[in-house]
């Protein structure tokens, strides 16, 4: 183990493709990590300290805010206390595309760095867990898992004996996603614990629900490995239907997957918790991405296009 002066780490955001809330409660999802997340840099300092820029937080670990929280838990996770962290987050905060695990990955990552330690990717996740329960109290670790990866995988929650618990997938080629920003707050946590009620005063109908998605993940798996987005797009409608029988959408978030697929997207769903946040439309070519972004911005909300599934 050498020390250096400083480290610095990465944590990448992410979009759920199909699964988010089944996963929490052990079925598979299928994610892509995006081309923004977090960047961490740590010194060593007296005071503990975390800033995150540009949202303009600066917490020492003892204050009572729930980033000085999860700080100090990664802290006394990773014994050590004497670090001052500068992070910088590229990404919307609430909005399903995985802030803030992206930044508890960079933070851990950057510490390790500057303790000269490495740590395998199981090791790390159960770090970045530690972290990110502080604000989604019952996470199904898929942020965490992609956020440290990268790619695109399929993740489950607790895999039998002798499978890890993310598996990369090799789409067959990189695919165009726009990304629409609802700009409703919505917490993850509420939506985790909403639909947890509803499996437990429906729990057959609500099994039902999160087997149908399963389906739909393994579908989606094999069409992306095939290079049928077509199909892809209609399995990600479906989820978004089963979405909203679980009642996690809003009517914003309909009225734009709507607009995204009457200007040609082959398929469009929320992605990530629900109740706000962002969706996703998958689109087959350049032309089809900017008509869609301007269907989406003409309904007065922020869009635009990434590639996923290549060396993001
Ligand atoms: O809103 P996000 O990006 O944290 O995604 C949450 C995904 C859920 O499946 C709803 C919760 C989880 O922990 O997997």
């Amino acid at each position: 183990m050498t020390s250096v002066a400083q480290g610095t780490g990465v944590g990448r955001g992410k979009v759920i493709l199909l699964g988010e809330h089944a996963v929490v409660h052990g079925c598979p999802a299928l994610a892509a990590a995006i081309d923004r997340g977090a960047t961490a840099m740590a010194r060593r300092s007296a005071e503990a300290r975390l800033s995150i820029s540009p949202w303009d937080v600066d917490v020492a670990r003892a204050d009572a805010l729930p980033l000085a929280r999860a700080f100090d838990a990664l802290l006394t996770a990773m014994e050590i206390d004497d670090v001052q962290i500068e992070a910088t987050v590229s990404l919307p905060g609430g909005a399903g595309l995985g802030s803030s695990a992206a930044i508890g990955v960079a933070v851990l990552r950057a510490i390790d760095a500057l303790c000269g330690r490495s740590r395998d990717q199981s090791s790390a996740e159960e770090l970045a867990l530690i972290w990110e329960r502080v604000f989604h109290g019952n996470p199904s670790g898929v942020d965490t898992a992609m956020a440290l990866a990268g790619g695109v995988a399929v993740y489950l929650r607790n895999p039998p004996p002798g499978q890890e618990r993310l598996r990369v997938v090799r789409p067959k080629a990189p695919f165009r996603l726009v990304i629409g920003e609802s700009g409703e707050g919505a917490s993850t946590k509420e939506m985790v614990d909403e639909v947890a009620r509803q499996l437990a005063r429906a729990p057959e109908r609500t099994q039902k629900t999160f087997d149908a998605i399963e389906a739909l993940v393994k579908n989606a798996e094999l069409a992306l490995i095939a290079g049928d987005l077509r199909a892809v797009g209609q399995l990600l409608d479906m989820n978004q239907y089963l979405l909203s029988s679980l009642m996690v959408s809003t009517s914003l978030l309909e009225e734009m997957c709507a607009a995204a697929r009457d200007a040609g997207a082959l398929g469009a769903k929320l992605t990530g918790g629900g109740g706000g946040g962002c969706m996703i439309a998958l689109v087959d070519s350049d032309e089809r991405a900017s008509a869609v972004e301007e269907a989406i911005q003409a309904l007065g909300r922020p869009a635009r296009t990434i590639l996923a599934g290549g060396n993001t």
